[in-house]
């Protein structure tokens, strides 16, 4: 019998990254310890933490993009963590990604069709059943079949992230990594692209990797969260406990740190952080009395 339609589509166990220094025989540095993640299939795991914590590292290993240096990385039943260039391909049909900045992750001199049908044609489809999967996935994507003729730079920063959600579903792929996808929009833009993510995830089944440092997005969108400080896991749990009740004093600090949109709220945001810091900063002062 076999078990790997109930096992996690994607576990990490016990991962290290390094990347090596650009000094003579200097130390590399370990941006990555210890971490252990599982995605299920269908499922978001959203991962949060601040700029520099190592999130788009952990993404990028997935990937096959930054160094592993310890543990393993398994998708679908098999060990990727060092998964040849070969592999790396076979495996580009079921695991995607979809970056930040939808100004520079997409070839300006090429029109939207060819942008979209490159992915089929590398995995053998003919021009005719590619112009139609391209037109599903216009559609599926909210934008018009008519963008197929047009360039990047006629469109806005939403659409044109919607061109990179439809280039990553070409290929109907299992897991698609998401590195914080709408932190260059603005706001209500951002909310309507969270929902794509949402309708797509409902409609295919899709798992995600969703990274951002906005802790009401990954509310917003993921099953389960996890946060990332200083290149480790330091809580993770389901979204809604970890981003309204977070047990680890930096997601508490995190969690103040968010901005809310209504000042009355924000005023009393400020005050439960300065609490917060001031028992935090106590608590430090006594075990360093203790120690
Ligand atoms: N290619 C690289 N070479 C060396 N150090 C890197 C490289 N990429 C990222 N880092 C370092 O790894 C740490 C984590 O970076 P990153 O994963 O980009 O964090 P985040 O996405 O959470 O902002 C940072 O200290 C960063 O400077
Ligand atoms: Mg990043």
């Amino acid at each position: 019998m076999s078990t790997t339609e109930s096992a996690p589509l994607l576990t990490v166990d016990n991962l290290a990254v390094e990347y090596p220094s650009k000094k003579f025989r200097a130390r590399p540095f370990r941006a990555l310890t210890d971490i252990n993640i599982s995605i299920g299939r269908g499922e978001t795991l959203g991962l949060v933490g601040e700029s520099g914590s190592g999130k788009t590292t952990l993404g990028r290993a997935i990937l096959g993009l930054a160094p592993v240096t310890a543990g393993t990385i398994s998708f679908d039943g098999k060990d990727i963590s060092h998964a040849t260039r070969r592999d790396r391909r076979d495996l580009s049909r079921d695991l995607q990604v979809v970056f930040q900045d939808p100004y520079t992750s997409l070839n300006p001199a090429l029109e939207i069709g060819a942008i979209l049908a490159e992915p089929l044609g590398v995995q053998g489809m003919e021009p005719a059943a590619a112009r139609k999967r391209v037109k599903e996935l216009l559609d599926q994507v909210g934008l018009p079949s008519d963008a197929i003729n047009r360039l990047p730079r006629e469109f806005s920063g939403g659409q044109r992230q919607r061109v990179a959600i439809a280039r990553a579903l070409a290929l109907s792929p299992k897991l698609i990594v998401c590195d914080e996808p709408v932190s260059a929009l603005d706001l209500s833009t951002q909310a309507r692209v969270l929902d794509l993510f949402l309708q797509i995830q409902k409609d295919t089944g899709v798992s995600y990797l969703f990274v951002s440092h906005d802790l009401d997005v990954v509310r917003h969108i993921s099953h389960r969260v996890a946060v990332m400080y200083h290149g480790e896991i330091v809580e993770q749990g389901p979204a809604d406990a970890v981003t309204t009740d977070p047990d680890h004093p930096y997601t508490q600090r995190l969690l103040l740190a968010s901005p809310v949109p209504d000042p009355d709220r924000q005023e009393q945001r400020r005050a439960d952080r300065h609490r917060l810091l001031e028992a935090q900063r106590m608590q430090h002062e006594q075990a360093g009395a203790l120690a």
